[in-house]
């Protein structure tokens, strides 16, 4: 399927109080990743000449379907799925099949997002961000892009340099090699691996204006999941 694929998205929103995670903040995400999930990027025009032919449109807009919200006090509810499970606190989620599904939550340990790659159990498929990098906020991951790189894991995309050395890969052919993440706003070329680093790739570690595109071979990669047999073609049926 080579379209537009609509993703109706369910935020999931764990706060100390009614509203500290206010409709404009998911406004703006759900307008984030809407840019960013169809090239519109503004931040793109200065991808590298060496880049520039393999910048992906993905085609894929996102429609919220429904903001759940729930009071808690709990400081940092970590990385292993309790703000998944109202047994835990937390919220279940709501049809994984049909939706994507956002939770918004105090993580801390610094930790910005995470996300669970197709394949997972269902009950926990989706992404988490943390309170103060979902949408617009403020600071260098206050452009909502944290979502970008999150829904990236959900659609099977791994880090750039395949969380390993040189000979580790991302099952992407178009990214080239790296030894490592990238940090802050790297000047163009980061040499690595006898390569430029790809560091404007949403799939780096770099700040949220210093990641501008996804790739050919990544939306490739991605988009066999929206096939027949592929493991979220249930969006597109
Ligand atoms: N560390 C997180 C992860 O590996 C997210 C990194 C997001 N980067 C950003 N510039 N917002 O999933
Ligand atoms: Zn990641
Ligand atoms: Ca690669």
């Amino acid at each position: 399927y080579d379209g537009i694929i609509e993703i109706p998205v369910v935020v999931n929103i764990i706060e100390k109080f009614n509203g500290e995670v206010t409709d404009a903040q998911i406004a703006s995400q759900i307008a984030i990743l809407n840019e960013d999930f169809n090239n519109n990027n503004p931040n793109t025009s200065r991808v590298p000449n060496e880049f520039s032919g393999l910048i992906a449109d993905y085609k894929i807009s996102f429609k919220v379907n429904a903001i759940y919200r729930k009071i808690s006090s709990k400081a940092s509810w970590g990385t292993r799925d309790a703000m998944k499970s109202s047994k835990k606190g937390g919220i279940d989620a709501t049809d994984p099949g049909h939706n994507l599904n956002i939770w918004v939550c105090e993580i801390g340990g610094g930790i910005l997002g995470y996300a669970q790659f197709p394949g997972g159990p269902a009950s926990t498929d989706g992404i988490v961000i943390g309170t103060n990098y979902f949408g617009k906020t403020t600071g260098p991951y206050g452009n909502g892009r944290t979502a970008t790189h999150e829904v990236g894991h959900w659609l099977n995309l791994r880090h750039i340099w395949g969380d390993g050395g040189c000979s580790y890969d991302d099952f992407v052919d178009d990214t080239p090699r790296s030894d490592g993440p990238n940090y802050y706003c790297p000047t163009y070329p980061m040499v690595a691996c006898n390569s430029n680093d790809m560091t404007m790739n949403y799939m780096d570690y770099v700040y949220d204006d210093c990641m501008y595109m996804f790739t050919i071979g990544q939306h490739t990669r991605s988009r066999a999941l929206f096939a027949s047999d592929g493991y979220r073609s249930s969006f597109v049926t």
